[in-house]
C-alpha cells in the first residue's frame, strides 16, 4: 500500500461486509467496522449483543480486540457503519467506551476515524475530534 494514503473505499466495503455477522437481536441496530493496522492488515468487527445487555459488545472493540489478541497493536484508522435493521442510512458515530478504547492505542492527532454511509459518502475525523482531552497512556507517564 502506498505510504500516507489511506484505502478508504477498501475500508468502506470491508466494514459494509462485516454487517452481515452482527448479532443484535435486541436492539435491531447493526453496526459493521474495519481496523487498519500499520503494517496494512484490516481487522473487521460487529456488534454483538447479550440477552444479559451488559456483556454486549460494540463492532468497534471487537475489532480493536480481535487485533490486538492476535498480536497487533499499531493502528491507522477504522471504518464505522452501522443503521437500524442493517441498512446504514446516516453516520454512527462510536459511543465514548470506544473511544477511550481507541484512545489507549492509537495517537489521538493521527488515528483517523471514517464515518460512512457508502463508498461516496463518508467523512474522516481524527481521534482529538472525537475525544477531546481524552485521558490516555501518556498520563501516567512521569
Ligand atoms: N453500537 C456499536 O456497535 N457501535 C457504535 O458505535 C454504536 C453502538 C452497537 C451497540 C448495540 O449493539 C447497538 O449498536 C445499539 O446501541
Amino acid at each position: 500500500m502506498e505510504a500516507g494514503k489511506l484505502p478508504v473505499k477498501e475500508l468502506i466495503r470491508q466494514a459494509l461486509d462485516a454487517l452481515q455477522y452482527v448479532y443484535a437481536p435486541y436492539s435491531e441496530f447493526s453496526v459493521g467496522a474495519a481496523l487498519l493496522a500499520e503494517n496494512g492488515a484490516i481487522y473487521q468487527g460487529c456488534n454483538i449483543e447479550n440477552a444479559a445487555y451488559t456483556p454486549s459488545n460494540c463492532a468497534e472493540r471487537t475489532a480493536f480486540f480481535k487485533a490486538i489478541s492476535e498480536g497487533n497493536r499499531d493502528f491507522q484508522a477504522i471504518c464505522i457503519v452501522g443503521g437500524r435493521k442493517g441498512i446504514p442510512t446516516e453516520y454512527t458515530a462510536p459511543c465514548g467506551v470506544c473511544r477511550q478504547v481507541m484512545m489507549e492505542f492509537c495517537d489521538p492527532k493521527d488515528f483517523k476515524v471514517i464515518l460512512a454511509v457508502d463508498e461516496q459518502h463518508y467523512d474522516i475525523y481524527i481521534l482529538e475530534e472525537l475525544l477531546p482531552m481524552g485521558f490516555g497512556p501518556a498520563n501516567l507517564n512521569e
